[in-house]
């Protein structure tokens, strides 16, 4: 592990002597997912007070549901209309990834026939140029490297449903008797550990691995389905028990300051995976998940990585992102916030809390 990590650190620093500068550090990012369209959205008007410098949406942004071209298109329209986030989208650059809803059909995989029409949609909800290379390859994935050098903010946006494999379905008495056994509403996914379907798709993986070595103080990384916790029926990387161990192993051996985003569950909570744990890196991953912006109220559920302390939150809500650049060791702040923008979740972390080694 040592060697992994002094070869690791050395490489950063090589990149980062080479790498040229940006401009002002992002210090406020808002996110959140889960946003029906069809359904008033007033939530927009607490994100807009608090002047994030950037927004990122991570998946189900509409619920087109469908794979027709005019409806796709409709539903990012009807969005666009909303005043409170036209004001954002005219505030602050808007950046996203897509879940199951907004890629057209409820829990989709690389199966889906309506994806090229979606991937249109969202290209033009988004403004993707004409000549860039999102619209050559397949699905939606993309990273962005925001701020100066020392204080760079590396945000991937994963694509976890254009190359997704099967993944395997509750029969109905394993429904039935999971339903009995918790007495909630309960998801009607089971890990296979013996499955080879893949989450990303090869070039996806490979990008992902070049992305996480590129030089950057902080890195967002947002996939609209959970990862760390994993032990609800829902959908979530642990469905895949070894995509989700190839994506530990990734983090662990390529980068340092990871943070996840994600979204879909209609609930928000705080999760953290502790060091070495899964396979996972040296230092604590934590994962934020926000959801949704409207759509909420799935019931309590384990989760045993949840950060100590806290609880489910499912309200509407919408997830900051708060580093203060000016400390020697950047704080950093991961917070829940309700509909009037109150904090309601939140969790404190320093740079150096997710840095082992020295830059
Ligand atoms: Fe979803």
């Amino acid at each position: 592990m040592n060697n992994v990590r002094h070869v690791f650190c050395a490489t950063l620093l090589t990149a980062i002597v080479s790498c040229p500068a940006a401009k002002e550090p992002l210090s406020r990012i808002a996110f959140g997912s889960c946003a029906n369209e069809h359904r008033p959205q007033p939530i927009w008007e607490a994100i807009n007070n608090l002047k994030p410098q950037l927004f990122i949406f991570t998946g189900d942004n509409v619920y087109a549901d469908s794979a027709d071209p005019v409806k796709l298109r409709n539903s990012y329209e009807q969005l666009a209309q909303i005043p409170g986030f036209s004001a954002l989208r005219e505030a602050c650059p808007v950046i996203g990834t897509w879940d199951d809803h907004d890629y057209g059909k409820n829990d989709a995989g690389e199966e889906f026939e309506g994806k090229q029409a979606a991937k249109d949609a969202f290209m033009k909800f988004f403004a993707t140029p004409e000549d860039s290379p999102l619209r050559k390859r397949g699905g939606v994935y993309d990273a962005k490297i925001y701020g100066p050098e020392g204080k760079r903010v590396h945000v991937i946006l994963l694509d976890t449903r254009w190359f997704r494999g099967p993944i395997r379905k509750m029969t109905k008495e394993e429904l039935k008797a999971a339903r009995a056994e918790s007495g909630n509403k309960v998801g009607r996914y089971l890990p296979d550990e013996e499955s080879d379907s893949s989450m990303l798709g090869k070039d996806q993986w490979n990008w992902l691995v070049e992305e996480l070595k590129k030089p950057a103080e902080l890195r967002l990384l947002v996939s609209s389905i959970q990862v760390i916790p994993n032990e609800h029926g829902w959908e979530k990387w642990g469905n895949l028990p070894r995509e989700r161990k190839k994506l530990l192993d990734a983090i662990r051996d390529n980068a340092r300051n990871v943070v996840i985003l994600s979204g879909d569950r209609h609930l928000s909570e705080l999760s953290v995976l502790p060091p070495e744990t899964d396979g996972g890196p040296f230092y604590p991953v934590y994962e934020v998940t926000s959801s949704g912006l409207n759509q909420t109220g799935l019931p309590e559920e384990v989760n045993h990585f949840r950060v100590e302390g806290t609880e489910i939150y499912n309200q509407p809500n919408f997830g900051l992102i708060e580093v203060d650049w000016s400390q020697e060791d950047p704080a950093i702040k991961l917070e829940i916030h309700d509909v009037d923008g109150k904090v309601v979740r939140e969790v404190q972390t320093t740079l150096n809390t997710l840095k082992p080694c020295q830059l």
